[in-house]
């Protein structure tokens, strides 16, 4: 499937899905340059990945701190690159509640930048990360790319607009575009810290420290959790389809299942149980629901079957068996017990 060591660039490459397309494509003896300015990017994740590579290829992997809000590096770190992993944003549907106009900078103005670098460099695909957030209020069940809603927070704002300027870059400059819309995320290196964690990372350090989860609303409220390698595999088909039917366009990347936040919350308790016995008689907390959160979300993912040959190959039962050993070594440590309020984005 790879071709012979490409140059990618991942931008918020030090963030969670950014490290993990990175290891993904040094596995793969690509060559990565790497962009970040650590807003909520961790150098330990990058520690990490080094960890997990050869000596050769981390030697494949360069690294540049800075803003996507700087369009010079924007410039700087799309030369010389054939394909672009455009990760970089400010997550979080309460963040941008607090801070619409940081959401704004880093998720439009810095968008713009970096597909007018990409532009100017003859990128040759420019991937990048939108949200089911954008479906909005949409009461379509499961999500299909052409009907979205009312967006219900600056962040799914900022993701709509991105779509629309990669559209019109597409049609105006012929940069091949093609956006992501990730469901809910999980996997190895995700921030459990935070006042805006996810919810799996965010669940798994609160039961390991006999600490009450707190769910918003009644706990029916369902998201299609989506293990991170399908959002890998999800990334390098985008990048590397030869189709002309397929580039210009959005897709979803999801299972194609969605689970309650009831369910997954006992789905955390019964694997942690048997190393956590006082999980037997925990009960979570539910307290009001918060304001910008989407009740239900559930993708139907045929067209990046059919389009990109995407095929999750992880439900959200696998991806909780191979990362939880990882989130318990993460979440045993004390310091991180903090009342956060929980990001199911
Ligand atoms: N995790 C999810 O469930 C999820 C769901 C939908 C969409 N997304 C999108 O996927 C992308 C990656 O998300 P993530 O979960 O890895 O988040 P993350 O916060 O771990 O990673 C984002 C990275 O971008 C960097 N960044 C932010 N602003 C920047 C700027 N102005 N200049 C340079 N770097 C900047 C951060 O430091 C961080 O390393 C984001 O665009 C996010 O909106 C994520």
């Amino acid at each position: 499937m790879m071709p012979d060591r490409r140059v990618w660039l991942i931008t918020g490459v030090a963030g969670f899905i950014g490290c993990n397309l990175l290891e993904a494509l040094l596995r793969s003896e690509q060559r990565v340059v790497g962009l970040d300015n650590y807003a909520t990017g961790r150098l330990s994740n990058l520690e990490d990945v080094r960890q997990n590579v050869s000596a050769d290829e981390w030697e494949r992997f360069t690294m540049i701190k800075g803003d996507i809000g700087d369009l010079e590096v924007c410039r700087q770190a799309c030369a010389g690159v054939d394909y672009v992993l455009h990760q970089a944003a400010l997550g979080s549907v309460p963040r941008s509640l607090a801070h619409p106009t940081a959401t704004n900078g880093s998720n439009v103005g810095g968008f713009v930048n970096m597909l007018d670098a990409a532009r100017g460099a003859n990128v040759g695909r420019f991937v990048f990360a939108s949200s089911s957030s954008v479906y909005g209020d949409h009461p379509v069940l499961p999500k299909v790319e052409e009907q979205i809603g009312n967006c219900l927070s600056p962040y799914a704002v900022s993701k709509r607009v991105d779509e629309l300027y990669a559209e019109v870059f597409s049609r105006c400059y012929g940069i091949e575009c093609i956006g992501l819309r990730y469901f809910n995320v999980f996997g190895p290196r995700q921030d459990p810290e935070g006042a805006y964690a996810a919810v799996v990372p965010k669940w798994i350090a609160a039961m390991i420290q006999n600490q009450t989860v707190e769910i918003n609303g009644d706990g029916e409220t369902s998201r299609d959790f989506c293990y991170v390698t399908n959002t890998v595999q999800a990334n390098l088909r985008a990048a590397l389809v030869d189709d002309a039917k397929a580039t210009n366009k959005v897709y979803n990347v999801a299972v194609g299942e969605s689970a309650t936040l009831n369910e997954l919350y006992e789905m955390l308790r019964l694997r942690l149980l048997p190393r956590f016995p006082h999980l037997a008689e925990a009960k979570a907390h539910y307290r009001d629901f918060r304001s910008g959160d989407v009740r239900h979300s559930h993708a139907d993912i045929s067209k990046a079957r059919a389009l990109l040959g995407y095929e999750p190959t992880y439900r959200l039962q696998d991806g909780l068996d191979e990362a939880l050993d990882w989130f318990v070594h993460n979440a045993e440590q004390p310091e991180r017990a903090e009342a956060l309020d929980v990001d199911v984005d």
